[in-house]
């Protein structure tokens, strides 16, 4: 991504905030697996929307109109014996020349810096919540400059939600981010395929899940989320990330995985015969989620609701479940009465992006948000029958499916990302079948 592009975002912001106006933003922290070693940084994906900037223990803060610079950054300062162990660090002048920072500080120098920048502005736009430790920090520098107000420091009147603002900029993608998206999607999607190639009785799901470290690290890809491979009885736990079992003749997987690149999500279900041939009772339930997954996708387009893809998807697989008898009563009435919910019991998407579960809100007020070009989301209905679910004939037991797409809203409709992945049950079966032959 270059730095245009996070420029662009400040401006856009700053913008919004107007004059005499400071938005605050912390980085993420490095985290302690156990004893002294840390999990693999990853940066907190607001910070890294408006800076581009990948390193811990640093602090972004705008100024707009601001004489000596809008953007300062406070970042670590370079330190040959600490990069000696730990890796590079950009340090100030990285900041300014590689980042395009107006101006940057010492992290140590922060309590003496940023109270003299906060003071004489009338709001702080910040996020409060995330980061309890650097909110407390916060409201404590503000105390300080109240208890100057007697002096004739000016004390800004109060807090404004940066994520308000924010989070509805990431929710429309630019032609940068999707690009990265696609990459992502195409990474994800090549390594669903492997996966399916791969799979074979006998095999066991960490097996198949390490198709999908080795395939998104050659692509210098990560993980989005821990990826599920579940076998069986294991398809039908929505988080399943054990990934620690045989994978059975006869039986179903399902594996949600996805990765992400320079941040950017991708997000991909697919679920598929252990032995590269779908059962009779699996190809009903899987024929029903995969029309229900069509019907929604359909209703992906500008003007739509948020919520009338998921209605269709319901409505698709209540009348199947009412089809093969999982359910009776009418249609009407057991989608008045939530009763597919015994089955499908989560919603049908979210919306994707820096996060896999990416930021913006659903609903304006108390009306489900209209879907505009732009805007990235999943498609994912799924149905699951546990063993010995009442009244449950046992030839359905064990059955846990969901097929899951990212699906970009365009002009005139949408574009499914992912498509590279079959998910029609014959194109699955020849593609499992051409590896086996
Ligand atoms: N992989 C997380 C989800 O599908 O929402
Ligand atoms: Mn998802
Ligand atoms: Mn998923």
């Amino acid at each position: 991504m270059k730095q245009t592009e996070f420029k662009r975002r400040r401006h856009e912001l700053m913008k919004m905030m107007g004059k005499n106006a400071i938005a605050i933003l912390p980085s993420a922290s490095l985290v302690t697996r156990n004893r002294d070693a840390d999990y693999p940084f990853r940066q907190d994906s607001d910070f890294l929307y408006l800076t581009g900037f990948n390193e811990p223990d640093a602090v972004m803060v705008l100024v707009p109109g601001r004489k000596f610079g809008e953007y300062i950054l406070f970042c670590r300062e370079k330190d040959p014996a600490q990069e000696t162990w730990h890796g590079r660090r950009a340090g100030q002048e990285g900041a300014i020349e590689d980042y395009a920072a107006d101006d940057s500080f010492p992290i140590d120098d922060l309590d003496d810096i940023l109270p003299g920048l906060i003071e004489g502005n009338d709001s702080i736009f910040n996020i409060m919540g995330v980061y309890p430790e650097f909110d407390q920090r916060l409201i404590g520098w503000v105390n300080h400059i109240k208890a100057q107000s007697r002096a004739g420091v000016h004390v800004p009147s109060g807090f404004v939600s940066l994520d308000y603002v924010l989070h509805d900029m990431r929710l429309f993608k630019s032609r940068a981010e999707l690009k990265l998206m696609r990459k992502a999607a195409s990474i994800s999607a090549n390594a669903h395929q492997k996966a399916m190639k791969s799979c074979v009785p006998g095999r066991y799901e960490f097996q198949i899940a390490a198709e999908f470290d080795y395939e998104f690290r050659t692509n210098n890809a990560q993980h989005a989320y821990s990826a599920i491979v579940g076998g069986g009885a294991n398809g039908c736990i929505l988080h399943y990330t054990e990934n620690s079992d045989e994978l059975i003749d006869g039986d179903l997987v399902l594996i949600d995985a996805g990765c992400e690149v320079e941040g950017y999500a991708s997000d991909i279900t697919r679920t598929f015969p252990v032995n590269g041939k779908y059962s009779k009772a699996q190809r009903e339930i899987y024929e029903i989620v995969l029309a229900a997954q069509k019907a929604a996708i359909k209703k992906v387009r500008p003007g739509n609701h948020w919520n009338d893809p998921h209605n269709a998807a319901v409505r698709v697989v209540t009348r199947g479940l009412i089809e093969i008898k999982l359910l009776k009563g009418s249609l009407a009435k057991l989608i008045k009465e939530k009763a597919y919910q015994k089955f499908y019991m989560h919603r049908t998407g979210h919306w994707l992006g820096l996060d896999v579960h990416d930021v913006g809100d659903y609903k304006v007020g108390d009306q489900w948000r209209l879907l505009e070009a732009g805007m990235v989301l999943t498609i994912e209905p799924g149905i699951y029958i546990p063993a010995h679910s009442k009244a449950v004939h046992r030839k359905w037991w064990d059955i846990g499916i969901r097929i899951e797409d990212d699906v970009l809203v365009t002009r005139t409709g949408c574009e499914v990302l992912t498509e590279a992945v079959p998910k029609k049950p014959d194109e699955i079966e020849a593609l499992m079948g051409a590896q086996l032959a």
